[in-house]
Order: C-alpha cells, then structure tokens, then sequence
C-alpha cells in the first residue's frame, strides 16, 4: 500500500513541496503553526488545490490521514523537530513514517530514529537540497534511514525528486544519520563553493576595480564551461540585479553580514573530531564568522596597514581555473570526511551515488559532479578523489593558476582564506615528506613523547 501524505511545516520549503508531491498524484494534509500559510497555498495552488487539506491541529493531521502514513517534517531543525515528534507520537499507527526533511544534526536524527523506532514507528532523516525551486519541481533528496521505511517511500520520492538525464537525485544512503550527515558536508561544500566565488568576485571589486555590471559577464561565459553550476549561474543572476527602488545594482546596497544556521559549521567540528581537515570549508565558515563583525572590521580598516599597492589586474582565464581547482579541493575534502564518517559509523556510503544524486537539484550542482561520480565508480589509488587519472591531471594543469591569483591577492591585501586554504591543502597532501619531523622533535624535546626512525624500526628519543 502508498502511505498517505502529510506535511507538517508549510513555509516556503513546505509550500512548494507539497505542491510537487500534490503534482504528482497524491493527496496531501497540511499542518502548519500559523494557519493562514495554508490558506495562501490552496487559494494559488489552482489545480492541485483539491488535492491539499488543510489541519487545524497535528491531531487532526493525523485523524485526516488513512493508514500507512508518511509524514513530512519541513519545521527549523532542533526544538521544532522535537516538539512535532512529541506531538505526532501519541496520534500514530504503526507501519507510519516520519520524515524529518530539514537541516537536522545528525546526533539528533540518530537519537530521534531510536524514539520513534522504539515507539513503534519508522523514521526518515532526509536531506532535502535545492531552495524553493528544487522542493517544487525537484530537490535532491539524501535518505537515512532503515531500509524497511526507505522502501514503500522510495516510489514518491522518487517521483518528487529531481532527474539527472532520467535518474531520479534520491537515495538511501544508510541508516538513521546518514542521510542527514551527507546533507551536512553537501552544505559544507556549498559553503567552500560560495566563499571562493565570492572570494573571487572581491578581488574583481576591489582589486580592478570593477562594477556589478562588469563582473556578472564573466559569470555568464563561466558558466558556458567547465564551471558549469548553479551556484555561478546565480551570482551572474545575483550581479545582473537592480534595486527597482534606487536603480542602484542591488548586490551594492546589500550588508557585508552572512548568516549561517549550522550545518557548515558542523561538517567542521564533525571532520576535526574524526582528524580530517576540511581547511576549505573550515575557512568558509570562518569567513561568515569574520563578515559578522562588521563595526571591528570598519574600526580596523582605518588602523590596520594596507599593502603599497592595492590594485592589480588579474587574468581571467587564471580566475576560472582558481575556481575549479578550488572546487576540485573542496569537493575532495568533502568525500574524505564522507569516507571518516562512513568507516567510524559502519555506514558504507556509495560515494557515486553521493556525487550521482547531487547532479540535479542541489545547491551545489555542478558539471564536475558527473566526472566526480565516474571517478568514484572507477578503482580510485587509495580511495582518494584528487589522485584518479582525471583529477591529478587537472589539478597538474590548473594549480599555477590559483597559485598566481592567490599570490596576487596576498601582494594587494584583499583576503582569499578559501582560495589560500585550498592551494596549502593541495601542497600539503602531495608532500611526500612533510615538516611534522619537527613537530615530533619538538614534542620529544619537551615532554619526552619519543619519535619513530626512517632508519630504524622502535621507538626513540633525541641527544637533546
Ligand atoms: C540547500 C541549502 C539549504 C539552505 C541552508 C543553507 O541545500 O538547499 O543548503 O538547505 O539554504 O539553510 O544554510 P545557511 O543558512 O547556513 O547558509
């Protein structure tokens, strides 16, 4: 039997997903906390109106469901996942499924599988990707959970997913947090891919000197070739608009403030306590952090020296190659976090499948993701992204490139953490001998903790 479906959360997100799943056939009950969001969506949904029931109440959400049910949580992760689940549980029959589709920590979505589990019932920690476009016409969906909830949910999943040249962007990917990790790391990415363009639209801005309208060309063309991805699509898009107010680019009227709501962040702190860098990424977030502090970074500008010079004229076609060799890292120290992950929790993620999914209707969609996937179906020399044959030549071809623009930006004073990070991370991992011999030399120094021999097999101390 096709569980019934229901929604709790009818916000942008929950809007246009239930729009989707009414498309494609099926009735759907709606709960939302302010009521009148609902009432919107039915009185423009034309169509597919009759297919949308509105609630007053979770109780009545579920009193209008028949049996199997599947219900969607869209609410903000944490205390409003709680308290929908809180109040789901006591309504429920079981063969139901909750399906947590938010930005859930994963911690949590592993507790929560156990609740609802030990309660009797199924849950689904789903990774949703794709903004309000993608939950309308098709997100890319990454699916935690027990294989017996995934597999009745998997024909409307499916259905409501976003196609990559037919292939549905949805996949069970492993138990409880797994769905949910890898949509954390798929916003670590997204977070690393942001910064570096963003990084890149600075040097463009302050160091040529450049107007919206001059940049947003160079986003168009990009976008005809190997950077081909939404996220350059949009910033192009984002260049492009006017204030209709002021008829003052838009993007110049806009606060140097970002926001974050977690998930870059965690795929940090996740990657540090399972001793995997992910300096990309790790730079991004830091940079939100610092685009915070506005009024220190105001005060500091007038304090803090500048280079002598502080223009210079940077070669496109090095900026293009910057940003794919930075995508490249970024991605590479993604999977290998997905791999930490994968071993500590016996998760056994396919990590084709991971790059397969997010072809389409992801925020981070992008050309390279169908060579990362063909990558990973391939034998990969140790598992790792950066040394398949494809990879280490493009790396080897573009790597000057976002050496020169990186060098470039340090000599002016215009900050690339993101770019820098990922040129270090590259020398880094392909230094056959590194610099920890000093590290362990100066740890043996001090505190005696002995260090092993090239020479020699045992343990040993220096003359010191
Ligand atoms: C996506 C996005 C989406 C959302 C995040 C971004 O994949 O569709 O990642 O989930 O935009 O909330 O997070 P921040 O608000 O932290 O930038």
């Amino acid at each position: 039997t096709t569980a019934s479906m229901g929604l709790i959360g009818v916000g942008t997100m929950g809007s246009a997903l239930a729009l989707n799943i009414a498309e494609n056939g099926h009735d759907i009950a709606l709960y939302n906390l302010d009521p009148s969001t609902i009432d919107d969506l039915i009185s423009g949904a034309g169509d597919l109106a009759p297919r949308l029931t509105k609630t007053e109440s979770v109780e009545a959400l579920v009193a209008a469901m028949p049996t199997p049910r599947a219900i969607v949580l869209l609410v903000p992760a944490g205390g409003p996942v709680e308290a929908s689940i809180d109040a789901l549980l006591p309504h429920l029959t079981p063969g139901d499924t909750i399906i947590d589709g938010g930005n859930s920590d994963f911690r949590d979505t592993m507790r929560r599988t156990e609740r609802v589990e030990a309660a009797g019932f199924q849950y689904l920690g789903v990774g949703v990707s794709g903004g309000e476009e993608g939950a309308r016409h098709g997100p890319s969906m990454m699916v935690g959970g027990s294989k017996a909830s995934w597999e009745p949910l998997r024909p409307v999943l499916e259905a409501i997913a976003a196609k990559f040249e037919g292939d549905p962007c949805v996949a069970h990917l492993g138990p409880d947090g797994a769905g949910h990790f890898v949509k954390t790391v798929h916003n670590g990415i997204e977070y690393a891919d942001m910064q570096m363009i963003a990084e890149v639209y600075g040097l463009l801005r302050d160091g040529e000197g450049r107007k919206p309208s001059e940049i947003a060309p160079l986003f168009h063309c990009w976008n005809e070739g190997t950077l081909q991805s939404y996220l350059i699509e949009i910033t192009g898009k984002v260049l492009d608009g006017v204030d209709p107010e002021t008829g003052k680019p838009m993007i110049d009227l806009i606060v140097d403030q970002a926001g974050q709501k977690g998930t870059g962040r965690w795929t940090v702190i996740e990657a540090i306590r399972m001793g995997q860098s992910a300096s990309v990424i790790e730079a991004a977030v830091g940079a939100r952090v610092l685009s915070s502090e506005r009024v220190v970074r105001q005060a500091a500008s007038k304090v803090l020296a500048a280079p002598d010079t502080t223009t210079a004229i940077f070669d496109e076609g090095d900026l293009e190659s910057a940003l794919m060799v930075g995508r490249i890292l970024a991605y590479a120290q993604g999977f290998r976090i997905l791999k930490a992950a994968s071993e500590e929790f016996s998760w056994d993620l396919d990590y084709a499948r991971i790059a397969e999914i997010w072809r389409a209707g992801c925020i981070i969609r992008s050309a390279l993701l169908d060579d990362i996937s063909q990558a990973f179906r391939s034998d990969l020399p140790h598992g790792r992204l950066i040394l398949a044959d494809e990879f280490a030549s493009l790396l080897e071809t573009h790597i000057g490139a976002l050496r020169r623009v990186v060098a470039q930006a340090v000599t002016i004073g215009l900050p690339v953490p993101a770019l820098s990070s990922a040129v270090s991370w590259y020398d880094e991992v392909r230094q056959a001998r590194g610099t920890a011999d000093m590290i362990q030399g100066q740890r043996d120094f001090f505190g005696a903790h002995g260090f092993r021999r090239l020479d020699k097999e045992g343990d040993f101390h220096g003359p010191w």
